[in-house]
């Protein structure tokens, strides 16, 4: 028999996390150690020995992160988001190395500044507009310092799990007549079910090729075309309008274009990425069973 396949799963609470508890439960050659905050506090990392040196993972996916884009620009804010999304990497990335575990850890499109016009590859250069972006590319560049982790980039995540733009459309367009919606920020959404199919794809891939990768669903929208999608699938009458991001002034600066290039995932790992529209599809058939 096949020696299991031990995974530890930071972040256990979050969308990602929970879609991946709910696919790990069908592949019974993993032994998946979902860990929250409250038994693993990633910003500690005599608690990340102590656990690798328990558990012994063969991987670790770190999930975990400061997630709070605009919060993380009041005062006392960095230095939480900092600790969590780049010296917790660290940590987790010195563990690693360590105990041996391959470690895939999890990035985001706000590691750019939107200024391009065709989608971002993986090596193209990095110039986060917020402090949320700045930690995370940080945390990119401590991961890649200790071992040879994959780092996946990713943008947009919704899922039926947590708080995300889709299920905070949905509410808004039961409670109000009318919304805005900006129109002219671009990107792709990423259903996070499917980027943790591609994370379990990767464990099983037969090889392993460390580097940085990006994984959205496929597809260039604005958040007004996303929020037009949710209103035809969930047939309300609500009204949506297009406006520009000067009109909904945010404290964090946001990429006006984050499109990510997907083809390095696809051509290493042999992932899927769905068309954005199915997935949504998807999701907004299990929030409205
Ligand atoms: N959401 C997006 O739109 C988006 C876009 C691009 C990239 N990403 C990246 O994708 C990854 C997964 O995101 P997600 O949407 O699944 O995030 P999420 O739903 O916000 O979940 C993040 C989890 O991290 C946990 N966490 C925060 N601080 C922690 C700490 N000190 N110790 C342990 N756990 C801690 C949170 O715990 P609590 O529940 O206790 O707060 C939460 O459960 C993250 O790396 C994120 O940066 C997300």
């Amino acid at each position: 028999m096949q020696e299991p396949v031990r995974v530890l799963v930071t972040g256990a609470n979050g969308q990602l996390a929970s879609e991946l508890r709910e696919l790990a439960a069908a592949h019974s050659r993993l032994n998946v150690d979902f860990a929250g905050r409250d038994r693993l506090p990633v910003t500690d990392e005599a608690m990340i020995q102590q656990h690798f040196q328990a558990f012994r993972p063969d991987y670790c996916i770190n999930t975990a992160a400061y997630t709070a884009v605009d919060k993380a620009e009041e005062p006392g804010e960095a230095e939480i988001a900092a600790a969590t999304n780049a010296t917790a990497v660290g940590a987790l990335a010195r563990a690693s190395a360590a105990y041996g575990a391959k470690l895939i850890h999890i990035s985001t499109d706000y590691v750019f500044d939107g200024t391009a016009s065709i989608p971002y590859k993986p090596g193209d250069a990095t110039h986060p507009l917020s402090v949320y972006g700045a930690t995370k590319l940080k945390g990119e560049q401590l991961a890649q310092q200790y071992t040879d982790a994959v780092v996946i980039r990713t943008a947009w995540v919704y899922s039926s799990f947590g708080k995300n733009f889709v299920k905070t459309m949905m509410r808004l367009m039961q409670e109000r007549p009318a919304i805005n919606v900006v129109n002219d920020q671009f990107g792709a959404p990423t259903y996070a079910r499917d980027l943790a199919n591609a994370i379990l794809d990767i464990i099983a891939a037969a090889r392993w090729v460390p580097g940085t990768y990006h994984y959205t669903n496929e597809g260039v929208i604005s958040w007004y075309d996303f929020a037009t999608a949710i209103k035809e699938a969930i047939h309300s009458p609500c009204i949506v309008s297009p406006i520009p991001s000067e009109a909904y002034p945010t404290p964090a600066k946001r990429p006006a274009y984050s499109v990510l290039d997907t083809t390095l995932i696809k051509e290493i790992y042999k992932v899927r990425t769905p068309y954005w529209l199915d997935s949504l599809t998807e999701c907004i058939k299990i929030l409205t069973r």
